[in-house]
């Protein structure tokens, strides 16, 4: 284990399970749409995720990816979402988008995405995220898929970051408060 995670949340194969889980879910959710399936990928911290997600989901889809972001370089809500990249795809009535993201917090990342997106008038939005802080919503919003609920402790690996740092770690683990205070 690496020597700035204090425990390890979620182990690579509890993580298996999970998107087992969600892809069943999915697979079964999305067996009848007439639209197709587009994977809505946030990047970065929700690649890992995707990338196992996806290969589990037998439906036709396809995938895009955007960059947005509520948070700066710390670990503190900036209450704004920018977006860095946009999806350069028109006619999104054509689509039924799921977007996938790693983990919400306050809750303003996804409820000013899902809102941007139906106003663009998408066929159907719906939401499936690995990890669920609900101690910490600010705005309401519940997602359709939830991988995991977790306490209101900072976590990385399996795609987050903390400053950039620790996607690659094989499982998500509590970042010890040290490394970032
Ligand atoms: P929200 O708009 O507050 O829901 O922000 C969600 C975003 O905050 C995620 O996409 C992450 O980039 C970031 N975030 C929130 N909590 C954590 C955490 O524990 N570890 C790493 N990133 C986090
Ligand atoms: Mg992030």
């Amino acid at each position: 284990m690496n020597t700035d995670i204090s425990k390890i949340l979620i182990d690579k194969d509890e993580l298996e399970k999970i998107t087992d889980h969600i892809a069943e879910k999915i697979n079964r959710d999305y067996a009848d749409i007439s639209k197709p399936l587009l994977l809505l990928i946030i990047l970065k911290g929700s690649v890992m995720f995707a990338a196992d997600l996806m290969k589990k989901i037998t439906l036709p889809l396809e995938i895009e990816f955007m960059k947005v972001s509520s948070y700066g370089a710390g670990t503190k809500n900036s209450g704004e979402i920018k977006i860095h990249l946009d999806l350069t795809r028109d006619h999104l009535e054509m689509y039924n988008i799921l977007i996938i993201e790693d983990i919400i917090d306050s809750g303003r990342t996804l409820s000013r995405l899902s809102q941007l997106l139906k106003n663009r008038n998408a066929n159907s939005v719906k939401t499936c995220i690995l990890l669920d802080k609900p101690s910490r919503r600010e705005v309401p919003f519940t997602p359709d898929y939830v991988g995991r609920v977790i306490p209101d402790e900072f976590v990385v690996g399996y795609g987050l970051d903390y400053n950039e740092k620790y996607r690659n770690l094989p499982y998500v683990g509590i970042l010890k408060p040290e490394v970032y205070s």
